[in-house]
Order: C-alpha cells, then structure tokens, then sequence
C-alpha cells in the first residue's frame, strides 16, 4: 500500500448493492418467510427479482417478510404451499405464474425441524420426511419449472445443502442423508440440464445462527464458533449472496458446483 492510502474496511453484507441484474426475472424461494430463505429472497430482490415468499405454516412470518421486502422497493408476494406435496407444488407454480410471471429461479430452501439423534433414535418415518424435503421436493420444483425454462432457454435450480454432508456430522444421519441426496441429484441434474441454459448448483452452509436457534446451549454456540477460521458468525445475507451470483447471467458457464458459505471450514 502506498502512504496516504487507505485499506477500505470489508463491506457489510446486510448493506444493499447491485453487483448482479436480475432484473425481469422471477424467483420462488421455498421456506422464504424466515431465516436464510427470507435473507436470499431478499437479496435476489435487492438484485432487481420479483420475489414469490414461499411458508407452509407460519402465514405472521411471511407476511412481516413481504412487508421487510416490499419496505425495500421489492416486488413480492406470498404464496403458501407445502413444498413436499406434488399438488401444492403444481399449485405454487400456477399461482406464481399468474401473479409474477414465469418462474426463472427456484431455490430449494424450505426445511422442518432437524433434530439430532443416534439411529436407534430415529425411524424411518423421519429420515423419510428428510428425504421428503431435499430430494422429493427439489425433483417436484424441477419438474413444474423446467418445461418453461427449456422453452427460454433459460433456468436456474439453487439448492441449499449443509456442510454437515461434507462433514459427515453426526449424530445427524438422516439430515446428512438427504442432503448428500440432495447433492447427488443435482449434479447429475446440472449434467442433464446444461444443454439447455439451465444451471443447477449448490450452497452448502455452515451454521449460520437464524431465529430457530435462538435457543440452543451456548456452549454449542462457542465451540462452533471456535472452529470457523474465518473467526466469526455468517450472516444469513451472505448465504443471499452467493445465490444472488449463481441466479446471475454472470453465472452462466457455472453449473453442479458447490459454494460453501462457511467461513472456511470445509477448505480441501
Ligand atoms: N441455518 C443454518 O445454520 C443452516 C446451515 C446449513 C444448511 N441450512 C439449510 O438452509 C435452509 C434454510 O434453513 P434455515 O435455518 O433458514 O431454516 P428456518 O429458519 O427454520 O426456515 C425454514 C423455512 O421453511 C418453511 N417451511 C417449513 N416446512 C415447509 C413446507 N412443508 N413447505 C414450505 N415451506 C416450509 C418455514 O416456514 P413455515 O414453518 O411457516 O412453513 C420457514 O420459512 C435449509 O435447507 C437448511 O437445511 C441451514
């Protein structure tokens, strides 16, 4: 650096930019009325999207999320539906299609509770509704949305997986599962699908602290914490970030990868 300059201090990723137009385009985020799916709709708002909040139960959450995106210059609605059930996800999409327009962006996001358990502990019963949620779900949203975006030539598949899966976390077995299904499914969907101008990639984050875990031990809190390299907490909006990057034209020769958002912790 030369005398008299200045190092610009990193810049706040909750602060609103520009970096990528999505302008004209249409994105659904499933699970989007709270935590990292609320931080990605808005980010891809932020970035010009008109954005489908999506919530199966919660109708309060969602709507203080529209007012936050809508408060932000954003065009979006909420569109409730259970995102495991082919019907409700056929639904959606006509719903979407009506209101917005075609949906050009789908990020799989939407999850249930997750608790850990040793095997004997869980029943098949839970690692199915796992698998409900991070393979069925992902497969219904492809199957509604692709037939417009192969005739745009254009589409992009985001699916949020966890590092837990590239970890092997544990006691965590039907989470980790399903989401190393998850990540099975699409890369070969990214293979299938790159002929036509559709992408499919992945955001795999760490824990990033949102409203869910605002009561687990602190101790859990501190030795995650201890071991990120990069020595702090994720933001939920930098998870909005990275898919705000893979949703972008300028993302377009990129496709079956993984972004880890974490902080450093899975560096190989
Ligand atoms: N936060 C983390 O530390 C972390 C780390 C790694 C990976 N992830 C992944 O990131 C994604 C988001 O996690 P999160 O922590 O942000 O979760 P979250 O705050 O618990 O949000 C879950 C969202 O899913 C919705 N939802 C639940 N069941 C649904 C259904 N059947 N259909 C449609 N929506 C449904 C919830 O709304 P309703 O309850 O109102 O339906 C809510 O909007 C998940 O895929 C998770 O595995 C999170």
């Amino acid at each position: 650096m030369s005398e008299g300059s200045t190092r610009s201090s990193p810049a706040d990723p909750a602060t609103p930019r520009r970096c990528f137009s999505l302008a004209s385009r249409v994105a659904l985020v499933t699970g989007s009325s709270t935590g990292l799916g609320r931080a990605t709709a808005k980010c891809l708002g932020l970035a010009g999207a008109s954005v489908a909040i999506n919530y199966a139960h919660s109708k309060g959450r969602a709507e203080e999320a529209l007012s936050d995106l809508r408060a932000a210059g954003i065009r979006a609605e909420i569109f409730p539906a259970d995102v495991t059930s082919e019907t409700d996800v056929d639904s959606l999409f006509t719903a979407i299609e009506k209101s917005l327009g075609p949906v050009d962006i789908v990020v799989a996001n939407a999850t249930p509770a997750q608790p850990q358990k040793i095997i004997e502990e869980y029943d098949w019963d839970f690692y199915q509704q796992m698998l409900d949620f991070f393979v069925k779900s992902p497969y219904h949203l492809a199957r509604r949305a692709l037939p417009g975006m192969k005739q745009r030539c254009y589409g992009r598949l985001i699916n949020i997986t966890s590092e837990v899966f590239h970890l092997g976390v544990s006691p965590f077995s039907a989470y980790v599962a399903a989401k190393g299904g998850q990540t099975g499914w699409s890369r070969s969907m990214a293979h299938e699908l790159a002929p036509h101008g559709i992408t499919v990639n992945m955001i795999s984050p760490g824990w990033i602290p949102v409203e869910r875990h605002e009561n687990d031990p602190q101790s859990d809190k501190d030795n995650y914490l201890a071991s990120i390299p990069a020595a702090r907490w994720g933001k939920p909006e930098e998870v909005g970030w990275a898919v705000t990057y893979l949703a972008s034209d300028e993302a377009s020769f990129v496709t079956g990868q993984t972004i880890a958002v974490n902080g450093g912790k899975t560096v190989w």
